[in-house]
């Protein structure tokens, strides 16, 4: 079969997605008009000249000011169904998306008025779509850690919609053992976690994230393969890495696709996947990673099952549920 097809027919599960990441700029001329907030641009075109980035800083300082049009439920609520729908079209069944509380408490925002929003268009998107859902909620890691820790006890209340926390912003100087108290205790209270690390921090970050903050998956977890030993710890523990091709092109992690190191990661055996990580901002959402990749990387068949098959045993769903999409997969796979 054409590869471009089995890439869009199979089913897929997208890890590693920052919501305020698919906020693009229609919908950000939109709600700053209906919000009264003004923007440092015109037009969409002005939008979307300033997505040229050169690093992970120079992307957030963005993506935060951008971020500022989100005010009322409602408009958490249509970010989510938005990219939910853009989802389905790329065949999407499973999704595990992280928010930022701190990019919007600071602003005065009510901590229920984010996560109602979200949950109700995930709720939403599960009956008209068929979308399950994880949600988990990150930590900036540019703020301290007593914010990180305040910003947990806000979230108790929400145990129900919150299954897990992550670590996310600027990584370079911000290394995971600053937030060990707080991983800790977000643990004892239940949930599961997971970090970005290794993104543009050294591989020490990512054994940090595994040893002290006892993460279930790395986000990112590129820069792994200049440490041989992790390398083989993270195949030996399987530990999956949400990979996200055309984000690290376009924060310069990589000069280019071509030159990203995903298909030495499959050939070390770790648990890689693919994901969008903010895909309005990148050029591209979970589909379009998967063709730019295979054909960068000239992935084979067999690289996209992997890719595919990893995300969802990397998932948080149950084992019943991972089965039941995994045979889907494997359908999928196989059928004319
Ligand atoms: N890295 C760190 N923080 C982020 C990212 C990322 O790729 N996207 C949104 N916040
Ligand atoms: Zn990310």
């Amino acid at each position: 079969m054409d590869i471009t097809r089995l890439i869009q027919r199979i089913p897929k599960a997208e890890l590693h997605l920052h919501i305020e990441g698919t906020l693009e700029p229609e919908m950000m001329m939109a709600l700053a008009r209906r919000n009264e907030i003004e923007l440092p641009y015109s037009n969409v075109d002005e939008i979307r000249d300033a997505y040229d980035f050169s690093n992970l800083q120079s992307f957030l300082d963005v993506y935060y000011a951008g971020a500022r049009v989100l005010r009322e439920e409602q408009d958490f609520f249509e970010l989510t169904r938005a990219y939910l729908e853009r989802a389905a079209e790329d065949n999407v069944c499973h999704v595990e998306i992280f928010f930022d509380p701190q990019t919007h408490t600071e602003r005065d925002i009510e901590f229920a008025t984010v996560v109602d929003g979200i949950d109700r268009a995930l709720r939403d998107g599960r009956s008209r779509l068929g979308i399950t859902f994880r949600l988990i909620m990150c930590f900036l890691r540019h703020l301290s850690a007593e914010d990180a820790m305040a910003t947990l006890e806000a979230a108790l209340p929400f145990k129900d919609k919150i299954d897990a926390v992550g670590l996310d912003s600027s990584e370079l100087g911000h290394p995971p053992s600053r937030f060990t108290e707080v991983f800790n205790r977000a643990r004892d209270e239940g949930f599961l976690t997971v970090a970005h690390a290794g993104e543009e921090g050294p591989p020490a970050y990512i054994r940090e994230a595994l040893d002290l903050l006892n993460v279930e998956r790395i986000d990112h977890g590129v820069r792994c393969l200049e440490d041989p030993d992790l390398v083989a710890r993270l195949v030996e523990e399987q530990v999956p890495l949400t990979v996200c091709p055309l984000s690290n092109v376009k924060l310069c992690v990589f000069d280019s696709l071509e030159q990203h190191n995903l298909k030495q990661l499959l050939q070390h055996g770790l648990c890689v996947t693919v994901n969008s990580d903010d895909p309005s901002y990148f050029g591209g959402y979970i589909g379009e990673n998967y063709r730019r990749t295979q054909e960068a990387l000239e992935l084979s068949e067999d690289d996209i099952y992997t890719l595919a098959k990893n995300a969802f045993v990397a998932s948080f769903l149950g084992d019943t549920e991972k089965q039941r999409y995994i045979s889907e997969l494997d359908q999928a796979m196989t059928s004319p």
